[in-house]
């Protein structure tokens, strides 16, 4: 094998997308793909991979720092790439402290393992931070987010992945720990816990019940399908520069209730419902505490130095998705089993 990676929270949304791209890409790198399934975790994102032979799942928790000594002790990785995280922003504004200790002291431990495991030989070695561009803030009918605009992050999600990039550069500039980061937009398609706008918007038209619209809907968010996320991730790996950062967008914003009436539009067509029919669900409801206005990426830079473009419109992603959530209803159903019914009244009801 030439490599040995390990992945985090790769039986989450996009690090299930990036551990299939890996494997399928390059079947001389063992990937380990360390998860410690939470609620987001999900091994059925990953059933059409699991056998192949040079991959292996471990479960495990990268809070708990003696567990991650042993693996980096077991596995002598070469390279990190570190996706595991709490991701919500609502349940972030519900209960804060979850995040700190898998965003914050989870990304720490790891880092000290890495840095422990190498013994400050880092000669091809690399640990790669997965980021946000939440980071960055909001920003206001003009500009975009470039790897340049300061930080400044509003929700306890944002905050704990703002500390955790700036714990990423300070192994980098202390240590001399090979880094790269990457912060990316909002991403979309198959395989994401309905609790994100998408796939529970998509849930709800098809059972008939109500799209929660926060606030009138105007906020913006810059879409990227999930596979451009894990293809930019790639090309970053292998050719990112160490310590740099690179920002990941599709150069695609929608006003959440233009998206919405898309989503209704294809809904509607694919369910044969009358157009227009699944728009009656909309329900504007009380805004998320602190919500954040717009966010828009330039990823020129990636573009530029790495070659890297997205390679799906919008249009047809967005349709592509709708497709995939309609044909995979047990997936859907196994997810929405169990604690998901509980959780969705408690978020929903108070709104
Ligand atoms: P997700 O919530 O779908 O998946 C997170 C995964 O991490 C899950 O499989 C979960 O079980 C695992 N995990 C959580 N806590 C853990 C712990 N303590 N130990 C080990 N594993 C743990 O998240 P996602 O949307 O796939 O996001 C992945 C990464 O990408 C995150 O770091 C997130 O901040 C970042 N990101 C997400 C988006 C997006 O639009 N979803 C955009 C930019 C960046
Ligand atoms: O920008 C990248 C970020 O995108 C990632 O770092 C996060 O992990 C990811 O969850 C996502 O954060 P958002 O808060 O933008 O995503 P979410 O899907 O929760 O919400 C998208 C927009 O839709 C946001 O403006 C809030 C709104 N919304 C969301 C939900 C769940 C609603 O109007 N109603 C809803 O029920």
């Amino acid at each position: 094998m030439k490599k040995t990676i390990l992945v985090t929270g790769g039986a989450g949304f996009i690090g299930s997308h990036l551990v299939r791209l890996m494997l399928k890409k390059y079947s001389d790198y063992k990937i380990i793909n360390l998860d410690k399934l939470t609620y987001a975790g999900n091994l059925e994102n990953l059933t059409d991979v699991e056998i192949f032979p040079n991959y292996e799942f471990v479960k495990g928790d990268i809070v708990d720092a003696e567990f991650v000594n042993q693996l980096f002790a077991d596995y002598n990785f070469d390279s990190v790439i570190h996706l595991a995280a709490e991701s919500h922003v609502d349940r972030s504004i519900e209960g804060p402290l979850e995040f700190i200790m898998t965003n914050v002291v989870g990304t720490t431990n790891l880092l000290n393992a890495a840095k422990d495991s190498w013994k400050n030989n880092f000669t091809n070695k690399l640990f790669y931070h997965v980021s946000t561009d939440e980071v960055y803030g909001s920003l206001g009918k003009e500009g975009m987010f470039l790897e340049t605009t300061p930080y400044d992050p509003r929700s306890p999600y944002s905050a704990s992945k703002a500390s955790s990039d700036h714990i990423v550069r300070a192994y980098h500039h202390t240590y001399g720990m090979p880094i790269v980061i990457s912060n990316c937009s909002n991403n979309y398609g198959s395989h994401q816990f309905p609790e994100k706008l998408i796939p529970l918007f998509i849930n709800n038209i098809k059972n008939n019940k109500a799209l929660p619209v926060y606030g009138k809907g105007e906020n913006i968010r810059d879409w990227l399908w999930v596979n451009d996320h894990a293809r930019a991730i790639d090309v970053i790996f292998h050719d990112g520069k160490n310590g740099d950062t690179y920002n990941i967008g599709g150069h695609n914003e929608w006003t959440n209730i233009d998206l919405i009436k898309v989503m209704c539009k294809v809904m509607d067509e694919k369910l044969g419902r009358p157009v227009g029919e699944s728009e009656n669900l909309i329900t504007y409801v009380t805004d998320r505490a602190g919500h954040d206005m717009r966010y828009a990426i330039d990823a020129t830079k990636l573009k530029d130095e790495l070659g890297w473009v997205p390679s799906l419109q919008f249009e047809e992603g967005i349709r592509n998705t709708i497709e995939w959530y309609l044909e995979n209803e047990e997936w859907m159903n196994n997810i929405t089993s169990g604690d998901y019914e509980s959780y969705y009244e408690q978020q929903y009801a108070k709104r």
